[in-house]
């Protein structure tokens, strides 16, 4: 039994079997075939944070594949009131195949994982959100910038937070050999052990993964530019002074025109404009922005079945 936890379990070669197991019910559901991949199978979705496209997707996909999806808030089941998450666990996986979980601190994930008998999925936590990274390795894919045989013809750029996205980017190039260049203000560069596993990783791949400060170098004729919030769910009390230390991030058109002629925009949403992404630049890229928020669907279709098979 394999869970999903973070991307640093994975290899290159699992990671692109279920980008390809993705595409492949993509494209059956579009064709109008749903196979019950997942049949009567119960995905239980525990939420500790806020949620749209992690909600939506995975309750529609688990019905699309065949089987249920459960939406438990901790607002309302027991956990929210102080019953242990291993006991939790330990309840919910004897009755459900499946669990997806969006959570705080990692170690409460896999916190969950241990005590669970059934592969554990996670939908965000604030050290990762690999789920979304198989959606933007996808869209990357599907707009011809990313090619798993000639990996390193591409060039990332993350401007912005070293958060949870950022993690995630960096544990991706690392994996999969493209290079990337993160940069953040001073004081907001990404998790240290992250940093530390993704250059290991990097060596083996021989992705180029660089930390900077200048969001311009970072830039400069990349294929794909992405950023994310300045303001993470639990930073609420921080927003003031972020959005102040975050001055000089913006992506904007005159940013954005530092990159390649044909370069894409993502954007893991929700999105605050006129802070991380200008208007402008959001509402150009906005079908690649969308197709990204679609495919986190077909990508998770892809997931469940293949930790299921
Ligand atoms: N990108 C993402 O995970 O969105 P939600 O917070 O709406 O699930
Ligand atoms: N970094 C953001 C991502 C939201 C999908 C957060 O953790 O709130």
């Amino acid at each position: 039994m394999r869970h999903f936890l973070w991307l640093c379990d994975y290899t290159k070669e699992e990671i692109k079997e279920i980008i390809e197991l993705g595409f492949q019910i993509k494209k059956e559901t579009k064709n109008g075939v749903y196979k019950p991949y997942l049949k009567h199978q119960q995905l239980a979705m525990i939420f500790e944070k806020s949620s749209t496209r992690t909600r939506v997707s995975f309750e529609a996909g688990i019905n699309q594949l065949g089987g249920n999806g459960l939406f438990l808030s901790s607002r309302d089941i027991q956990l929210g009131r102080g019953e242990p998450l291993k006991d939790t666990a330990r309840v919910i996986t004897r009755m459900v195949d499946l669990v997806m979980i969006r959570t705080f601190g990692q170690e409460r994930l896999e916190e969950f994982a241990e005590y669970s008998k059934v592969p554990v999925i996670n939908g965000l936590t604030d050290l990762c959100h690999p789920v979304q990274l198989l959606a933007d390795l996808m869209t990357m894919i599907e707009f011809d910038k990313f090619d798993f045989n000639s990996p390193e013809s591409t060039t990332v750029a993350y401007v912005g937070d070293g958060n949870n996205m950022a993690n995630s980017w960096a544990v991706l190039a690392a994996k999969l050999g493209f290079s990337l260049r993160i940069a953040t203000p001073q004081g907001y560069e990404i998790d240290e052990s992250i940093r530390v596993k993704a250059l290991e990783f990097a060596e083996k791949s021989g992705a180029k993964i660089e930390f900077l400060y200048d969001p311009k170098a970072a830039v400069k004729d990349a294929d794909v530019v992405t950023t994310d919030t300045w303001v993470s769910m639990g930073q609420e009390d921080e927003k003031e002074k972020r959005i102040n230390d975050f001055k000089g991030f913006e992506v904007d058109a005159g940013l954005m025109s530092l990159a390649k002629k044909d370069a894409i925009f993502l954007h893991c949403l929700p999105a605050y404009r006129g802070y991380e992404v200008s208007e402008e630049v959001f509402e150009n890229h906005a079908d690649e922005i969308f197709s990204e928020a679609e495919n986190r669907l077909h990508a998770q279709k892809g997931l469940m079945v293949w930790l299921k098979k």
